[in-house]
């Protein structure tokens, strides 16, 4: 048979492929990439991708295990039990958290597979999903798959970026079934209170929602303030979930694995939903993972400092151009607002094609992040001064 009696037919993609939300940041990367191939020395500070490696304990381990035949072969489903018993200590020695390894710990492969799955385990069409607006896009996504309706609560500066729960209207109360928060937050960078958790366990007990509390940025606090776990609040294991990642923790960004634990209930429906998806990470990945988790934890409180010294050289630099802001709390982000007449879209063009500096415009977390850019402080301190100072040079403030 030769070519021409092949017709090809257009691939038609399922439904759900067109829910999926548009990747907002992925023009900007394209236009970024594009300044950096025609040689301009380009400060990129629009992504959330940790610039510092991985500490060489953790990949000695790695590479020992990789090494060891038992891994070379398939690990056993839902993850191996040294790697829960692993999360389960850190959680006691960090937050006194108690947690049972085999029913409250599931494996991810990193957190972003968790956060998109929980939707798909919990939501059915028509049920309602509330969503921090700004906040992480793969919220959406995972929503957007499960056919459900997003419901948005504002994260306002007036607010301290938390939601009012006595905002969110009577019918979108009836049908929520789950809630993403995020603190310390992205992008916003505010940071939780352990009354504002004991209030959003009482408004998820009273209106049946289930509480996925993302700390992907739990690690990173300043000023001597350790951020809260949502777990530590009593009656959240009844409601809820935290996802933690060792992205941001332990620089394993490119190892993908991170952990649900709380609710065992949603904890077995993760693991039920992993079975037919995955056999777990790779074994040598869990054993470098566990012994991250279970070693020194002087390169966690080092990472802190460094970030925390990267914000004051930054927002030092920020105060002698003339842009009043404040500093963040926690995460490695700075949320900073726009200049006016901008938008934060044209605030990240005009910062990217006069002073090739790269910010992620606050529209892309939602609508209630028009206003803001949001800068990660993921380049050394002379680069983030070198980007303030040519923030400055354009006489905007
Ligand atoms: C708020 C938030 N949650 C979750 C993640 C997911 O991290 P990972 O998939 O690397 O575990 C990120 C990563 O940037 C994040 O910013």
């Amino acid at each position: 048979m030769n070519e021409a009696t092949h017709r090809s037919r257009p691939i038609i993609p399922a439904e759900r492929m067109k829910q999926l939300p548009k990747q907002f940041f992925a023009d900007l990367v394209q236009r970024t990439n594009a300044r950096i191939a025609e040689g301009h020395d380009v400060i990129n500070l629009g992504q959330g991708n940790p610039d510092l490696p991985t500490a060489p304990h953790i990949v000695e381990a790695l590479q020992q295990a990789a090494a060891d035949p038992i891994y070379h072969r398939y690990p056993p489903f839902s993850g191996f039990s040294f790697l829960k018993e692993a999360v389960a200590l850190r959680y006691k020695t960090d937050y006194d958290v108690d947690l049972d390894p085999a029913s409250e710990v599931a494996v991810l492969f990193g957190g972003k597979t968790g956060l998109v799955e929980i939707s798909q385990i919990l939501l059915n069409p028509g049920d309602v999903c509330l969503v921090p607006d700004p906040g992480y896009p793969d919220y959406w996504s995972g929503v957007a798959l499960a056919g459900a309706e997003m419901v948005m609560m504002p994260l306002l500066e007036q607010h301290g970026f938390m939601p009012a729960y006595d905002a969110i209207g009577e019918e979108h109360l009836r049908r929520a079934k789950l809630m993403f928060l995020n603190y310390p937050n992205n992008p916003t960078s505010a940071v939780a209170s352990s009354s504002f958790y004991e209030e959003t366990v009482r408004f998820a007990e009273r209106h049946g929602i289930v509480v996925a509390s993302d700390f992907a940025y739990g690690a990173i606090g300043f000023d001597g303030q350790r951020p809260v776990s949502f777990l530590e609040t009593p009656g959240a294991k009844e409601v809820g979930i935290e996802f933690y990642t060792m992205s941001k923790t332990y620089n394993m960004a490119g190892w993908r694995v991170a952990f649900a634990v709380g609710n065992r209930e949603i904890i077995r429906l993760i693991n039920l939903m992993q079975d037919h998806m995955y056999v777990s990470l790779f074994g040598a990945v869990q054993a470098a993972a566990a012994a991250a988790l279970t070693g020194p934890q002087d390169s966690v409180c080092e990472l802190c400092a460094i970030y925390e010294r990267r914000r004051d050289a930054f927002f030092e630099a920020l105060r002698r151009i003339g842009w009043q802001v404040t500093p963040p709390p926690g995460s490695f982000f700075a949320w900073l607002p726009v200049p006016k007449p901008y938008s934060s879209a044209a605030f990240a063009d005009l910062l990217l094609e006069k002073a090739n500096v790269v910010v992620a415009p606050g529209i892309g977390f939602g609508e209630h992040g028009e206003g803001y850019v949001r800068v990660g402080l993921l380049a050394p301190e002379a680069r983030l001064r070198e980007a303030a100072d040519r923030i400055g040079q354009l006489a905007l403030f």
